[in-house]
């Protein structure tokens, strides 16, 4: 029986991966260590099963005894105006994150990190391969996510080589759906909670930059595969998304007509918005010939909606099993938005 942990486990990608876990008769204990930064307790409500806990604290400071078969490493914010208010805790969190976490896995046990398709920079090939090195600007607005994913890579591979350890790296690219929070401030869900509060859709620059949409079913479906998988011998990094390549523009017209012809405004681009994002998925096919994005970015965006329409729908504030404030209660963050990350 596996004892299992997952940083990051009450935010969006995290939380579909603690409903996938405990689909596993082999996973006797799931710990969630979440800050409830980025993340909402409401992601993990729904579940019952006793076998989950939930630890309300920064992934670096970890206080436990506990050690893990299995540990998971998404705790980062995703979505760009997050995490450039605040670099010095997404570098804290991505890579002293790891360091704390890595104390607590088991000696045999498997590492698993979310990476990103950041790493690429604004690519200058397309599709991108994991062998594709990136242009990355190292003092630039983003390069407190950028270089914190790089440098935790770093030191995984590193401690891979130098001592054996299992570890598994993913490399998602864009991924929307469920359980984002509605002032994630990413183009999918602002140009949803726009188009259901009642405001024009916003699109930064032309919308022309493209990105590769992936739904979270087919995402953390590629996940699971990847990380539970033990006959392999990919050692290294792994694109997980769709490649279906879409302009931001195209989606938010895709979400305006959704919603019977919302307007659509355009403001200037955010600094160092990438201009296009598209996965090379050789390697994922050779290590998981079976996975693929199955659901088409016009259904995933249709049952986002859906999602977002029952989410915003007034309701009486009730206090959640985990202890979060309310959604009365909550302080809602004033971000910019960006229409494209
Ligand atoms: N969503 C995407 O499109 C995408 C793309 C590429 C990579 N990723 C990576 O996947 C992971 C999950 O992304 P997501 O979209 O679910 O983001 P998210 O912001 O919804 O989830 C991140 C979770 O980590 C928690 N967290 C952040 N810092 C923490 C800390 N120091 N200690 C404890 N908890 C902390 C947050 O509260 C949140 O619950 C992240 O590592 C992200 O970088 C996501």
């Amino acid at each position: 029986m596996k004892r299992v942990l997952v940083a990051g486990g009450a935010g969006f990608i995290g939380s579909h991966m603690c409903d996938k876990l405990l689909l596993r008769k082999d996973v006797s204990k799931l710990v969630v260590v979440d800050n409830l930064w980025t993340g909402r307790a409401e992601n993990l409500a729904h579940i019952k099963d006793p076998r989950l806990h939930f630890v309300r604290s920064d992934v670096e400071t970890l206080q436990t005894s506990d050690t893990f078969d299995e540990i998971y490493h998404f705790a980062s914010p995703a979505s760009p105006p997050w995490y450039m208010k605040e670099p010095k805790r997404t570098i804290s969190a991505n890579l002293l994150g790891a360091f704390r976490l890595l104390d607590l896995l088991k000696k045999g046990g498997r590492f698993c990190f979310t990476s990103s398709s950041e790493v690429y920079g604004d690519p200058l090939v397309s599709p991108q391969p994991e062998s594709y090195k990136g242009q990355v600007d190292c003092t630039g607005p983003r390069s407190s996510y950028d270089e914190s994913k790089r440098c935790t890579e770093s030191l995984l591979f590193e401690l891979q080589r130098t001592q054996g350890l299992d570890v598994r790296v993913v490399r998602p690219f864009n991924c929307y759906g469920p359980r984002t929070r509605p002032d994630d401030g990413r183009a999918v869900s602002n140009f949803i909670t726009q188009a259901l509060t009642g405001r024009s859709i916003t699109v930064f620059g032309d919308g022309l930059q493209s990105r590769s949409w992936g739904y979270v079913d087919d995402i953390t479906e590629g996940f699971a595969r990847y990380f539970w998988m033990n006959e392999t011998d990919y050692r290294g990094p792994l694109n997980v998304g769709n490649d279906r390549e879409i302009s931001v523009l195209d989606v938010a017209k895709y979400v305006s007509s959704l919603m019977g012809g919302v307007p659509i405004v355009f403001k200037p681009s955010p600094p160092q918005d990438p201009t296009n994002r598209r996965p090379d998925l050789t390697n994922a096919k050779y290590v998981m010939p079976e996975w693929s994005c199955k659901v088409s970015y016009e259904e995933g965006v249709a049952k986002t909606l859906d999602w977002f329409r029952a989410e915003l729908k007034p309701r009486a504030p009730k206090a959640s099993a985990i202890g979060a404030r309310s959604p009365r209660q909550r302080k809602p963050m004033q971000l910019s938005g960006f229409s494209s990350l």
